[in-house]
């Protein structure tokens, strides 16, 4: 596996949620270009994907194109590499992608040497329509275990295919989460694998994706790590509070943060959530271990992540939809007296005591660094 790939969960942009398969190589471009002008490249966002919708047909000799807002993907990953930055692309183990572009089936060798050629550095590989292969197959159960079987043989192939290139790409698996992934994500080589169904910028919808991680924080580590979805922050959907809960939930998460907006068009209290320095630095921590839910009461939950030097972050969820206190009991978690804490979200310093109690906006979150 290329599982030196990744030692820190993915950081970067993709053009689906804001773009959708309308995404044109100009708004690649930009995206790159803001993301070196507002100082996001700076805070560690280094991918910038192309998600679904660039593909063309196949030349005879069967080799893919990109369609005609893609011109030249060469010239595309040259601009991108040449500011700092690194390329990402989309395909399917299936004849069409979930967009109904062409796929990779058949293709799977062929496709990786062209993204190679390129210079693609990371490859999300959507299951889409791989289940009309089995049902060609005469294998109409797509959940059966036999089509498992035959999901994980074609994520494996495009692994090997990948490495096979020599090129170092980092290998996304997105088959929502389906057969518990988590557990052979890592052996089919993949860096990261989506453990759910799309989101959306909506609350319910990325709370509900969110808080259903609890648990699964002993499947991820360096070079593999669950993969909730990409963010929303940005796109208008949710309050500040509500984004303020999604960027906090990824981190305690250690997610992949893949900014799904237009940069190029964004507000500076969006731009503020993905640049928190504190909360990048909890999804980054090189402990490289995932946080997960310590208690709910009700619609108040404490989540918790181990960080390196003896430190650990602290989040407190309202999911209620009246402003409350959450109380937290710091010795329960392990923080000795006199800790040094701070507010991630609003920069200061609390003083510590046995229990804080803190109002927590609706839908929001106080997200605490402790210094034990
Ligand atoms: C699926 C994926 C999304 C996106 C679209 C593209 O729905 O889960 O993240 O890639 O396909 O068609």
């Amino acid at each position: 596996a290329q599982s030196d790939l990744a030692p820190r969960p993915p950081m970067g942009w993709n053009s689906w949620n804001h773009f959708y398969q309308h995404v044109t190589d100009a708004d690649v471009r930009a995206a790159a270009d803001a993301m070196v002008a507002n100082g996001m490249r700076d805070a560690g966002y280094v991918y910038v994907n192309i998600d679904d919708g660039w593909q063309g047909t196949r030349r005879p000799d069967g080799t893919i194109e990109s369609n005609n807002r893609f011109p030249d993907m060469k010239a595309l990953a040259d601009y991108v590499h040449a500011r700092g930055l690194k390329l990402g692309i989309y395909s399917s183990p299936g004849p069409r992608t979930c967009a109904k572009f062409e796929g990779s089936y058949g293709h799977e060798a062929q496709d990786a040497k062209t993204y190679a050629s390129w210079g693609i550095d990371y490859l999300k590989y959507d299951l889409c329509s791989f289940g009309d292969v089995l049902t060609k197959a005469g294998n109409g159960d797509q959940s059966s275990p036999a089509a498992f079987a035959a999901q994980r043989d074609a994520y494996r192939k495009m692994h090997y295919a990948l490495v096979a290139t020599g090129r170092p790409i980092v290998f996304s698996l997105c088959q929502y989460g389906m057969s518990n992934v988590w557990e052979w994500g890592p052996k089919v080589g993949g860096n990261l694998w989506r453990t759910t169904g799309d989101i959306s910028d909506k609350y319910d919808r990325m709370a509900l994706i969110g808080f259903s991680q609890a648990g699964l924080s002993r499947f991820a580590g360096p070079g593999h790590w669950n993969d909730p979805d990409m963010l929303e922050v940005g796109n208008g959907g949710m309050s500040l509070d509500e984004y303020r809960t999604h960027m906090s939930l990824w981190a305690i998460l250690a997610a992949p943060l893949l900014a799904g907006n237009d940069l190029s068009q964004m507000k500076p209290e969006h731009l503020a959530i993905l640049e928190n320095k504190d909360v990048i630095a909890i999804d980054q921590d090189a402990l490289g271990k995932q946080g997960d839910r310590f208690s709910a009461v009700g619609p108040y939950e404490i989540w918790t992540k181990p960080l390196t030097r003896n430190r650990m972050a602290v989040a407190l969820f309202n999911r209620a939809e009246l402003a409350h206190t959450v109380e937290v009991n710091l010795r329960q978690l392990g923080v000795p007296t006199g800790a040094t804490i701070r507010d991630v979200w609003t920069g200061r310093e609390m003083q510590d005591s046995e229990t804080l109690n803190p109002i927590v906006p609706k839908h929001g979150v106080v997200l605490l660094l402790i210094s034990r």
